[in-house]
């Protein structure tokens, strides 16, 4: 007899999927309480490292050894420079829509350029490419201009942060900025939409930059990925209202004020994490560290206290803690990037990472090679007379 891992009951249909297990993923593993490892590594583990390395740990599950990482590096950089015609047709798409969707669109592009038709490839050449792809992106949707060229010797993120064509910017504290985000970024386990839909669209044996771009839509809402986007809104508006200097009493009044009509308070819970998000622990320490004087910064640590401490109040919520969007974008604020449209791209640019290895193993590895079937779940039918 095989073991009962979960029952399903009438309760459990129409909960999103909530805790269903449905296969393996050998990438990362969240826990409620521990929160986020990387093949095993807690993040607090691996947070300081170049972001080559912890691909490595993400793609080969095991830590690399220097000279691993550095041959792993070099295949990386042999394979990073996007075709210009690819370039060129992102550079031809209308700018008037979010820049998520350029995004995904110029994933479906990829796909016609540097195509292979094999997964383990493509998967190899997008992680490559996808810094210049999202860095022309950003530059095309802000009209900062023709993206430079790609330098990838310089260092993955240090190579995205000179394609980008930032006003004003100081490379090195957006390149430092950008690397702690990447790293953090790149996976949060099998279950995750985005993950969960690349991977259901590749079971289909659409190609990984298809299935990437589904992906991407994925994570493009507001309940996903979009989420740091809208932390960002909030915060500010918090300070707008309350100034720079508000005390605890005062952010907790308004707090209050907004749950009583129904509003939310923006980048706290999460599905399986029943503590603060520790990734968006390692983001508060840095932000604190760097930039503690900053308006935003002060507030968002304040909501961090206050916004704990209200919803703890209401026994409904499971999870009253900061997760890793309640931070992540006053980080890129404070370090010279405040257009929180592409705080999702920069989302989306690391979780190609993660997305994709986990296809690479559902299509190729899975099962002694013979790859997972087609997702196909069962619903019941249900009259539904309107
Ligand atoms: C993520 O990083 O993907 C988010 O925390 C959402 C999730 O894990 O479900």
């Amino acid at each position: 007899m095989s073991e009962v891992l979960f029952e399903i009951t009438k309760e459990s249909l129409e909960t999103g999927l909530r805790g269903y297990p449905v296969g393996y993923c050998t990438t990362s593993s969240v826990d409620p309480v521990k929160g986020l490892f990387y093949a095993g590594h807690p993040v607090s583990e691996i947070d300081q490292w170049e972001p080559e390395q912890v691909i490595y740990l993400l793609y080969h599950g095991y830590v690399g050894k220097p000279e691993e990482v550095s041959r792993f590096s070099q295949d990386l950089l042999i394979r990073a420079n996007c075709s210009t015609a690819l370039i060129e047709s992102i550079e031809k798409l209308p700018r008037n829509i979010h820049p998520m969707k350029l995004f995904s669109i110029a994933l479906l592009l990829a796909s016609g350029f540097e195509g292979k038709n094999d997964y383990h490839e493509d998967y190899l050449n997008l992680i490559a490419k996808v810094p210049e792809i999202a860095a022309t992106v950003i530059n095309h949707h802000a009209g900062w201009g023709k993206t430079k060229q790609s330098q990838p010797q310089l260092g993955y993120m240090e190579n995205f942060t000179q394609m980008l064509n930032v006003p004003d910017a100081n490379q090195q504290e957006l390149a430092r900025a950008f690397k702690f985000f990447n790293v953090l970024h790149y996976d949060h386990g099998g279950g995750n939409l985005s993950a969960f839909v690349g991977k259901a669209v590749a079971s289909g044996l659409e190609d990984l930059y298809g299935s990437m771009s589904a992906a991407m839509c994925a994570l493009a809402g507001p309940r996903h990925g979009k989420a740091n986007q809208d932390c960002l809104t909030f915060v500010h508006q918090l300070v707008e209202e309350l100034g720079e200097h508000s005390t605890e009493e005062e952010l907790e009044r308004l707090i209050r004020a907004h749950l009583d009509k129904g509003e939310l308070i923006f980048g706290f819970g999460h599905a399986v994490l029943r503590v603060e998000d520790p990734r968006a622990t390692l983001l508060y320490e840095v932000t604190n560290q760097y930039y503690a004087s900053h308006a935003l910064v002060k507030m968002a640590q304040l909501l961090r206290k206050v916004g704990s401490k209200v919803l703890q109040n209401n026994p409904k919520i499971s999870d009253p803690y900061p997760n890793v969007d309640a931070i992540s974008g006053i980080l890129l604020t404070a370090a010279g990037f405040p257009c929180s449209e592409y705080y999702t791209v920069l989302f989306g640019l690391a979780r190609v990472v993660g997305i994709g290895r986990q296809i690479v193993y559902e299509r190729k590895e899975a099962r002694e090679g013979k790859g997972t079937p087609i997702v196909r779940p069962k619903y019941f039918f249900k009259e539904n007379k309107q």
